[in-house]
């Protein structure tokens, strides 16, 4: 929730003709799916601090730069607001500029006591202009910066988080200062860019990826000051501390939509890529599992005796299949329970837990502090994340990157599935270790899985038909989602793609549960989604489905049939059969999905709706 950039350029030596602004506006337009409420900017040139800031995207704030140029500057910051504190009004948005016009400060996450340090700070005699708890921040910072800090901008900034409470990253400025921006984290992302002669600050990697793939990873509670020609990290108590460096793997070309009508559509047409990448390097030619990167004691993870993933979302919907598959191939029990509600029920987790964390962004708060309530009480950690230098993969004991690339629309899509294939590699590996399958029998589903980047990409070259009926069911009001096993999740996944960005009611059942109450939503004309196990699976599995099936069908619904080709037994009951290609049970998600992420995609579009963008959400939530 919310992005932010930071640009300090050093004036002659960058041999490319751009100035902080240009750099500022390309990081903001990439970052403006974390948050799109309002948008800012500031730049310090000739001992002065100037402002423009908009309520609405980084278009609006565009406008509002043509129409009101800013001087040129080698030195800027950026923001894009996802509103927690106050409305997205021009007031509210950032960045908020204090100390008689000469600081300015950007700032993403919630400071809880903001109210207690405003009415300090009131009783000092400040004024406030808005209602957000940044310009409190921002305002004590000037507080300090004139006073115990003696103008000294990274001393000021330490004695200011010190005193904040809450998740924060905050970026300032100061006219007196036009070669630095001092920046802090504290439970809210903040990544450090390295050029030659410039360096950047970033929410994440995107806010810089046009320029530099050299990036440092910072701890929390820390304090960044960085200047054209170099960067020095401390604690808030002002001892050196070390960033971590890493190279950003994917491109700039990866955060475009290249050609595609939307993120959303690219990123569904990127699954192929995402699952395969995914798997590559954790298979050996022999189809045995190596997964270098799970640094915990084997010893410890042969004594497990319970594995709970936690997520929230989409990322706890991968979870739920991902149950099925651990479970079945392990025999180890596991939960899955969405993150913000896991440690308030006081859980049963110890030393011989393995808690499993998914996250697209690695960012989400909710998720982090389940991890951390979880560690605390002595459980083992393994987050599955496709972000690096994130804090979810940081404050883990082990990571699994799921290799997906920049996820851009708010609506996930190929995090899902690369989440699904990364918790598939981590169940056949603990399998492997702790002799719960056969040699062979991991070779089967290995060679399954190596199949499902192909079977994917079927499933999108039949995306027409699907798109088509998302454009012919343009106007329903509600859209429902069955499913049993595996299905019942991407029956949910379903669900929540359509409310998400096409606003209409949608929910996914577990079919089963039918008859104890939903049926009597069905009425003549009512839209449901069914998606249908393999006929080769379980034969009751599949049965009972088909039987759902006739139910529904005989009280009016339109159903639409999502079964494998050559499953001839739904024909007769559907008024729409979709269909995807042969796979076993387990690895039908992968393919199954796809159809109603095209579908919401299709619908939402033919509704007229920013299908990046939804109303109301944000990628990343790095609030509670
Ligand atoms: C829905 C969606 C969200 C996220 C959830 C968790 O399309 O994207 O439900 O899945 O907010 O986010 P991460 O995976 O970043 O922790």
């Amino acid at each position: 929730m919310c992005g932010i950039v930071g640009y300090v350029g050093q004036p002659g030596a960058v041999d490319r003709d751009y100035y902080a602004l240009d750099v500022v506006l390309e990081g903001l337009r990439r970052l403006e799916y974390r948050g799109y409420d309002s948008a800012g900017v500031a730049v310090v040139s000739e001992g002065a601090v100037d402002h423009r800031k908009k309520a609405g995207k980084v278009a609006a704030l565009d406008a509002e730069l043509a129409a009101s140029p800013l001087p040129n500057s080698i030195l800027g910051i950026g923001h894009t607001r996802w509103a927690t504190h106050g409305g997205p009004t021009d007031p509210n948005a950032h960045p908020h500029v204090v100390d008689n016009g000469r600081m300015a400060v950007v700032h993403n996450g919630i400071i809880e006591n903001f109210s207690e340090l405003r009415n300090e700070l009131a009783g000092k005699g400040y004024n406030f202009v808005s209602d957000t708890d940044t310009e409190v921040a921002a305002t004590l910072l000037a507080d300090y910066y004139n006073k115990d800090a003696a103008r000294d901008l990274t001393a000021a900034m330490r004695l200011t988080c010190r005193r904040l409470e809450g998740a924060f990253t905050l970026l300032a400025v100061h006219a007196d200062h036009e070669d630095r921006i001092v920046a802090a984290r504290r439970n809210s992302p903040l990544v450090i860019g390295l050029g030659e002669h410039e360096n950047f600050l970033g929410s994440d990697v995107s806010g810089f990826i046009d320029y530099t793939k050299q990036a440092v990873e910072m701890g929390n509670d820390q304090i960044v000051t960085i200047t054209a020609e170099d960067y020095e990290i401390t604690d808030f108590e002002g001892n050196r501390a070390e960033g971590k460096p890493f190279e950003v793997k994917w491109d700039a070309a990866a955060a475009e939509k290249g050609g595609f009508s939307s993120f959303m559509d690219k990123e569904i047409h990127d699954q192929p890529a995402a699952v395969r990448d995914t798997l590559l390097g954790r298979l050996d030619e022999r189809g045995r599992l190596s997964l270098d990167e799970l640094h915990i004691d084997e010893a410890v993870l042969r004594s497990v005796d319970k594995i709970v993933v936690i997520a929230c979302g989409t990322a706890a919907y991968a979870g739920q299949v991902a149950r099925y598959a651990i479970e079945h191939w392990c025999r180890i029990p596991t939960e899955v329970e969405l993150a913000h509600e896991f440690r308030y029920r006081d859980p049963i987790v110890n030393e011989k837990t393995l808690v499993v964390a998914l996250s697209q962004s690695g960012e989400t708060m909710d998720t982090l502090m389940a991890i951390r309530h979880a560690r605390e009480q002595g459980a083992k950690v393994v987050a599955i994340c496709n972000t690096n230098g994130s804090s979810i993969p940081r404050e883990s004991d082990a990571s699994l990157y799921t290799h997906a690339g920049p996820e851009i629309a708010v609506a996930s899509t190929k995090a899902f599935l690369a989440q699904i294939t990364a918790a598939y590699l981590l169940g056949l590996y603990l399998a492997q270790l702790r002799g719960n399958m056969y040699a062979d029998e991991i070779v089967d589903v290995v060679d399954e899985l190596q199949k499902m980047p192909e079977k994917i990409q079927e499933v999108i070259d039949a995306e027409e038909q699907v798109k088509k009926l998302g454009t012919d069911m343009v106007d329903s009001s509600s859209v429902l989602f069955l499913g049993r096993h595996v299905g019942f999740p991407v029956a949910l996944e379903g669900a929540l793609k359509l409310k998400e960005i096409a606003y209409i009611h949608a929910e996914g059942f577990a079919a089963g549960e039918l008859k104890h109450g939903p049926i009597a939503l069905i009425e003549e004309g009512q839209p449901v989604f069914v998606v249908v196990p393999s006929p080769r699976g379980r034969d009751s599995l599949h049965s009972k489905v088909v039987s759902n099936i006739q139910e529904i069908r005989a009280r009016g619904a339109i159903t639409i049939v999502i079964a494998e080709e050559g499953d001839e037994s739904v024909s007769d009951y559907a008024n729409h059969v979709i269909t995807v290609p042969q796979a076993p049970t387990l690895l039908q998600p992968l393919l199954a999905t796809v159809p109603l992420q095209v579908f919401a995609c299709a619908l939402a579009g033919a509704k007229g709706y920013d299908v990046d963008q939804p109303r109301n959400l944000a990628k990343s939530v790095t609030v509670e």
